[in-house]
């Protein structure tokens, strides 16, 4: 189960449901926000100590005596969640898995930021990734590969004590220096969330002097400039335009008589798929 970033209302009503009715809780520690276990009957145990068989002997086991099992991880558990050594263990011994998913870092950085990162117009994609650390990273993923996804924007997790790094490799695979980079520690924590606005020209010196060395996300990219804000009409969709029709609205005839200039679903999938609050 994702346990979200951080703040304790940002676990979804499932999984704050399961932890209630749980048995035995194994929780991943210090990004998991204590007040989650805050009146629930289950036994809860910190698995920060432990190697990957005491954590499966501890899920097994708990399992196999018929007590309900929560195994909770920071964020979501799909990204860089280390969950899949887990569950294939589990798996190996006959015990099913189920994930409820939770709000990653990234979205809760962006949310943070107020900002959007897939601007119509500028960029439309964006990519969950890191730099090399102790893990490799895949040499078609470098991060000088995916500088070259034009202006998609960058959330780059485990990467804040290299970040002299990301700048050289995203510079090197043809970001520009100017490129805006928002640091968000501890987003979405009380108290706790920092975030710190550069370019990839002066992000090594800002994170250095800021001394953020850990639990943050670097997020790159045009789209979280801070003065998008004030650009009224630049990155606006088409959905919501008032010459685009779709299966809910019909375009308003703003050419005083003729036809509506946007031919239905021009910029978008078929019109039909569209549903309300879909951007
Ligand atoms: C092992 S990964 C786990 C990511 C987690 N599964 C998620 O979905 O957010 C840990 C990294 O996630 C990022 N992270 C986790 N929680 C964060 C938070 N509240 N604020 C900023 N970054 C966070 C940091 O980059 C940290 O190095």
């Amino acid at each position: 189960m994702g346990a979200g970033p951080g703040d304790p209302e940002l676990i979804t009503v499932k999984g704050a449901r399961l932890l209630k009715q749980a048995d035995y809780v194994l929780s991943t520690g210090s990004l998991v926000p204590r007040e989650l276990f805050d009146g629930i009957s289950a036994e809860v145990e910190d698995s920060k100590g432990l190697d990957i068989d005491q954590i499966v002997d501890r899920l097994a086991t708990a399992a196999r005596t018929g007590r309900r099992v929560v195994r909770v991880h920071t964020g979501d558990p799909a990204i860089f969640g280390a969950v899949q050594e887990q569950r294939a263990r589990l798996h190996a011994l006959g015990i099913p898995t189920a994930t409820v998913p939770g709000v990653t870092s990234a979205l809760a950085a962006a949310a943070a930021l107020d900002a959007e990162l897939t601007l119509p117009g500028l960029t439309q994609t964006v990519v969950f990734s890191r730099t090399a650390g102790r893990t490799p990273m895949p040499p078609a993923e470098s991060l000088a590969a995916l500088a070259a996804l034009g202006n998609s924007t960058l959330c780059l997790y485990l990467s804040a004590s290299l970040t002299d790094k990301v700048a050289r490799e995203l510079v090197a695979g043809g970001r520009s220096p100017d490129t805006p980079v928002a640091v968000v520690q501890y987003a979405s924590m009380a108290h706790k969330q920092r975030i710190l606005r550069c370019t990839l020209a002066t992000l090594a010196d800002e994170v250095r002097a800021a001394r953020i060395r850990a639990q943050a996300m670097l997020l790159v990219g045009p789209a979280v400039d801070p003065h998008n804000k004030e650009r009224v009409g630049e990155f606006d969709s088409r959905l919501y335009a008032r010459d685009f029709s779709h299966r809910f609205r019909k375009a308003a005839d703003t050419t005083h008589g003729s036809t509506p200039r946007t031919p239905r679903g021009r910029c978008f999938e078929p019109a039909a798929t569209l549903e309300p609050g879909h951007e």
